[in-house]
């Protein structure tokens, strides 16, 4: 008999997500760039990893001046990635290892190439105007923006446009004008996008910059912020409150319009995570209401980036969970996000140090919420710096005329990857020049990251202590374990000596226990349970369980198994 709703988590809440940068994937024609064929041979290879979902950074047809952040069609692939008939077989041979898939949806802009922006700038009374956000400049001549909104990555987000004499809005780089969702025509469009890939079989949309559809109507100056620099907690940056551009009440609204869209959709159940950047209240809201034990009638999950910069310490991230606990209890459901193709890896903030990447892992993959990986994160690649002049990431570009020492100032400070590319490089499949991300001949559109002649699927396979093979059996104890994918999670008593983080995850009659290590310095525990039994460890040590006596090895960490 069930006897609890938890027994009832949809199949998105307890599967694991790995994010593909299809650029930087696998080559199969040896032109130096990802392609989808070469993600369709490497499918074995992530069924094997233990991974439930694939998620693709957009393929679609685009001028590549954003490399698929800038649309140009949305229900074609861009050759140089493959054709439409190629998209159909990777979501068929996905289905056929029983994982699902999920596309990355821009909806918040098209490029300026796509042929309804073409039109929309081609005259004032063209019947594409009204599909993106036209206005005119301050009185008395226009030649000023029509306000001080900021866009996102810096400087005005309003661009001039002789041919018609007025300005467009767009929230991120100029080559990517925002649609206009207050046109409906515009709403129908889209929606019947995502139904075209729905029907495709697409199991859900990982929704970029989501919480920047809606701006305010009357055009409303955004307050001044004594603040420079973006954050994952608040709206404000470039010395501006982004009250009237970012996060604005109606995109909550649009969150559930989307829902329901995907609620058409059943067998498998269909979901949406929200690239937002914002505090875990804003977050929440727009995951919507509580509508049964399992279900909210908002975006089903978002990003939580506030684990992106978080200290590799015990404490920072027993307050995470706490707070995410708090806030995200279900039906709502956390993420855990370390790496993304935005962001420096996580590793090269924990110093490339593997102990630590492991210690990370396994929190990630232990705690209650939904995990992100980033392709290559299993093996440990690390970001690579590519000096700003020779970027290919337009927001690098943007930024190319700072000086070096600044961006060398900013890039320690750990938080702050100016270049995108860095985090872009190859995927490191072997040993070979090129990684075997293309072959030793050719050129791949990035540099392959220093470390690859070790640092790569083939050596790491053969190593059983490497942090691939840590992924893969962290990857199949969650799937094989009810408590770990689907159980409720309770925080341990801190200890006043040791910098570790306990938890328990709980389902029904199960109860498994996390020891984290966060220390370079051993801990002792002297009573954890009855009859504990050794479900995994970082380290393979046969004194670590005695009885029921915890002994934790610098930077070990260990999952028990308790009898109630
Ligand atoms: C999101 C994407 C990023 C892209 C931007 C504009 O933040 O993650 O890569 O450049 O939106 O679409």
């Amino acid at each position: 008999m069930v006897t609890s709703s938890i027994k009832f988590l949809p199949w998105w809440k307890t599967t694991t997500v790995y994010q593909i940068y299809p650029r930087s994937f696998k080559d199969s024609t040896n032109n130096g760039i990802g392609d989808i064929p070469g993600i369709i041979s490497k499918l074995d290879y992530l069924q094997d990893l233990g991974v439930g979902t694939i998620w693709f950074s957009p393929f679609f047809s685009s001028p590549q001046a954003d490399h698929g952040y800038d649309v140009s069609d949305y229900r074609s692939i861009a050759s140089e990635y493959g054709t439409m008939s190629d998209c159909e077989r990777l979501i068929q041979e996905i289905h056929n290892r029983d994982m699902y898939v999920v596309f990355d949806m821009v909806l918040n802009h098209t490029s300026n190439q796509h042929p309804w922006f073409l039109q929309s700038r081609s005259s004032m009374d063209n019947p594409k105007r009204n599909w993106y956000i036209w206005r005119d400049g301050q009185k008395p001549r226009g030649k000023k923006p029509p306000n001080n909104w900021k866009s996102i990555v810096g400087g005005s987000g309003w661009h001039y446009d002789e041919q018609t004499d007025q300005w467009y809005w767009a929230q991120f780089l100029p080559f990517q004008p925002d649609l206009n969702y207050r046109n409906t025509e515009v709403k129908q469009e889209m929606f019947d996008t995502l139904r075209f890939w729905l029907d495709k079989g697409v199991d859900g949309f990982r929704l970029d910059i989501i919480n920047t559809v809606f701006e305010d109507e009357s055009l409303q100056n955004n307050p001044f912020a004594l603040t420079f620099f973006p954050s994952e907690e608040h709206d404000k940056s470039f010395f501006q409150n982004k009250l009237y551009t970012v996060n604005h009440p109606d995109n909550f609204a649009f969150a559930k319009e989307l829902r329901s869209v995907m609620d058409e959709y059943s067998d498998p159940e269909r979901f949406l995570v929200g690239e937002i950047a914002a505090s875990l209240e804003t977050l929440k809201r727009y995951c919507g209401e509580k509508i049964d034990d399992i279900k909210t009638n908002g975006l089903h999950l978002t990003f939580l980036f506030q684990s992106l910069n978080a200290r590799f310490d015990a404490n920072t991230f027993r307050n995470l969970i706490s707070r995410y606990e708090q806030y995200f209890i279900e039906p709502y459901s956390p993420t855990w996000v370390f790496s993304n193709h935005d962001q420096m890896r996580r590793i090269s903030k924990l110093g490339n140090d593997v102990n630590k990447a492991k210690i990370n892992v396994m929190l990630q993959l232990t705690a209650r919420g939904v995990p992100f990986i980033y392709y290559g994160e299993e093996v440990g690649m690390s970001n690579h710096r590519i000096p700003l002049r020779n970027a290919q990431d337009p927001v690098a570009l943007k930024y190319s005329w700072l000086p070096q020492f600044i961006v060398n100032l900013l890039t320690r400070s750990g938080s702050i990857s100016l270049n995108r590319d860095d985090c872009r490089t190859p995927m490191q499949w072997t040993s070979s020049p090129n990684a075997g991300f293309c072959s030793d001949k050719s050129i791949s559109w990035l540099p392959v990251s220093l470390g690859y002649e070790t640092i790569n699927v083939d050596s790491e396979e053969s190593n059983p202590d490497s942090l691939l093979n840590c992924y893969k059996a962290l990857l199949k104890l969650r799937k094989e374990t009810p408590a770990l994918h689907s159980g409720s999670l309770n925080l341990l008593p801190p200890s006043l000596f040791g910098n570790f983080l306990s938890y328990q995850r709980i389902y029904d009659e199960q109860v498994v226990q996390i020891w984290l290590n966060f220390s370079k310095k051993p801990s002792y525990v002297s009573e954890i349970g009855k009859n504990p039994k050794l479900l995994f460890s970082t380290i393979s040590d046969t004194d670590t369980l005695n009885e029921s006596k915890l002994h934790l090895a610098p930077y070990q960490g260990v999952i028990i198994g308790i009898c109630p």
